[in-house]
Order: C-alpha cells, then sequence, then structure tokens
C-alpha cells in the first residue's frame, strides 16, 4: 500500500521521504520514483527514533500478512508498538499532523456485523495473530493518549482486507495466494469449508479515502473503518479467480488456522460521512489488474 500512497503523494508534488526497512517491503515498488525530484527513500527501522523535519506522518510500517508477522511475533508487537512510540514522538516535536494504518483485526473474531467504530472486539490476547492484533490495539491506545495528552493531530485509520498489484507473491493472503496458485495451475488451497467471507478493496480506493482521511479537520480522530461492504465467501472468490485466468487449479480444503475470524465487513457510514468516501472499484476490474500484475512476474 505504501508504494501506491507514494505515488499518489508525489504526483501530487509533495515532498515525500518513504522509510522502510524492506522487512516485506520491495525497493523495485518504487524503482520508478526514484528519478523524481520530490522523493527520498530512506531504509529505516520504526522501532528506533527517527529525526526529520515533515509536516504529515502515514505510519503503514509493520508486516500485514500471518506468514510474515507470525515470523517474528515480538518484533510484530516492537514495530506496531515502539513504532507507534517513535512515529509519534516524531509528530509531538514537528507539530506534524500523523495517520495510523490500523485494522480491521483489532475487531478479532467479531460478534457484531458489520463491524462499526464502536465496536470494542473480540481479540484473543495470547494466540497467534495476538502480536499483530494487540499490537495494533496498543498502537491506537497511543495515539489516543497522544492526543489527550499532547494535543497531537490523530488519525487512526482501521483498513479493512486490500489487495491490488505490488502485493508479495509470497505472502499468504488470500487475493495473491489464490492468484499465484490458480497462474502455476496448483491446488488452491482453502482454509476451512470457505463459508467463511472477506471483502475485499481495490488498493486505489483505499489510498483515495486515505489521504481523504488525512486532510480532514483536526477534530477529526476517527477511528474510521475503510473496505468494501460487499462481502464474499472464500469459495466464490477462488472460483472467480480461477475462471478469469482460465485455471486447471482444483479447490482443496486445509484446517481453519486457530482465531481465524469467520466474518469480516466494515461498516463504512463514518467515512462516507466524514470524506465522502466509498470504494468504486468493481471486484472483477480489481482482480483483472492484480492477475495483469502477477502474470508480469518472473516465475
Ligand atoms: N493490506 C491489507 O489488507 C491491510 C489491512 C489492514 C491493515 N493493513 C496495514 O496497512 C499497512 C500496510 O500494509 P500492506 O498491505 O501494504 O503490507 P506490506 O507488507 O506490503 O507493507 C508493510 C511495509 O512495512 C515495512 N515494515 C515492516 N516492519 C517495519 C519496520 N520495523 N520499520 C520500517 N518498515 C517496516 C515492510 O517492509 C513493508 O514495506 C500495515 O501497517 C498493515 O498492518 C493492511
Amino acid at each position: 500500500m505504501g508504494s501506491h500512497l507514494t505515488e499518489k503523494l508525489v504526483n501530487e508534488g509533495h515532498d515525500v521521504i518513504c522509510l522502510d526497512n524492506f522487512y516485506t517491503g520491495s525497493k523495485s515498488n518504487v524503482e520508478h520514483l526514484l528519478n523524481r525530484p520530490n522523493f527520498e527513500i530512506m531504509r529505516h527501522d520504526v522501532t528506533f527514533p527517527l529525526y526529520v523535519e515533515v509536516d504529515q506522518i502515514y505510519n503503514l510500517a509493520c508486516p500485514a500478512s500471518p506468514i510474515h508477522y507470525q515470523k517474528d511475533p515480538v518484533q510484530t508487537t516492537k514495530t506496531s508498538v515502539h513504532g507507534a512510540i517513535n512515529m509519534l514522538g516524531l509528530a509531538k516535536r514537528t507539530g506534524s499532523r500523523i495517520l495510523q494504518a490500523s485494522t480491521s483485526e483489532v475487531y478479532g473474531d467479531p460478534e457484531v456485523h458489520p463491524q462499526e467504530e464502536s465496536y470494542w472486539g473480540r481479540v484473543n490476547p495470547i494466540g497467534i495473530r495476538s502480536c499483530y492484533d494487540e499490537g495494533k490495539r496498543c498502537a491506537e491506545t497511543l495515539f489516543f493518549d497522544y492526543w489527550r495528552q499532547n494535543e497531537i493531530e490523530i488519525k487512526v485509520l482501521r483498513i479493512f482486507n486490500t489487495y491490488g498489484p505490488r502485493m508479495h507473491p509470497n505472502d499468504g493472503r488470500v487475493v495473491s495466494n489464490f492468484i499465484v496458485q490458480a497462474l502455476n495451475n496448483d491446488d488452491i488451497t482453502v482454509y476451512g469449508d470457505g463459508s467463511q467471507t472477506r471483502s475485499f478493496c481495490y488498493v486505489d480506493d483505499l489510498i483515495d479515502g486515505m489521504v481523504k482521511f488525512m486532510n480532514t479537520p483536526s477534530e477529526v480522530t476517527g477511528p474510521m473503518n475503510l473496505g468494501n461492504p460487499t462481502e464474499f465467501t472464500i469459495i466464490e472468490l477462488a472460483k472467480m479467480i480461477i475462471e478469469m485466468t482460465n485455471s486447471r487449479s482444483k479447490l482443496v480444503l486445509k484446517p481453519l488456522p486457530s482465531d481465524d475470524p469467520r466474518q469480516r465487513k466494515p461498516n463504512i457510514e463514518f467515512a462516507k460521512q466524514t470524506i465522502k468516501w466509498s470504494p468504486n472499484t468493481d471486484i472483477n476490474l480489481g482482480l483483472e489488474k492484480t492477475i495483469a500484475y502477477f502474470k508480469a512476474l518472473p516465475r
């Protein structure tokens, strides 16, 4: 997502410093921006303090897929928690406004459907997903405490499943997994019976909403849900991808990993009212563009 955000901001004429420790990100995603005079790239780990002069901070740093965030769970929590402290410290020192890329995972395995911002969530604090979920929840707490204590301008954004070009092919996320498996004519692995639902937002729509939220008046802090409320079962998604790639892949059911949420669907009324936003990329068009990206990758 960060490369799409950076591209948009650079094209709008902003001076952008892009920070990444390249844990899951890739330099090739921003390679096309390297010769732009208003773009800089810096290798930096947000768990360490940073001293630069800025007026807006988008904090997206965090491994986002279970495969990556579970590989080094302690580092994942550090990235969310120490990362938030360091970036909030930077916002405090520079007087900048700061946006946190939080997640629908703060709702855990929800008893409320669709999820609205006032719902406190149902999260296991000691499970294998907790490093991500609780790390992001703690980051939200820190954002609101810095806001209450230091009057920093904060924007807390709860992002629901987002997909699109530049995803890591081995990310283990459902859209990228299915597309890569379908293009290779490999079995498509569905966890559980595939009746669990997800909603999928195309990256351009999400980034458009993110920038709009950042530029709302200072009293708008969020949390704000952004995502696509159109729900699909995992089986429906798999079948759609098989058809669009003309694949010979077969569906194979595997046991559901622990704490996997049954249902996820955002209530986006707050975003509709506040930033006049709703996603407008049809799933077929979004998948077409994403499939084209994966097809072009060396295999
Ligand atoms: N894609 C989604 O569906 C989704 C949903 C909810 C929330 N989010 C959040 O949005 C943000 C971006 O997600 P994405 O999907 O683009 O994932 P991504 O893995 O492509 O991007 C995360 C980036 O953070 C970098 N990073 C990780 N740890 C870091 C550290 N300690 N210091 C500096 N950089 C670090 C990675 O190298 C990578 O470039 C993440 O914070 C994620 O939790 C994403």
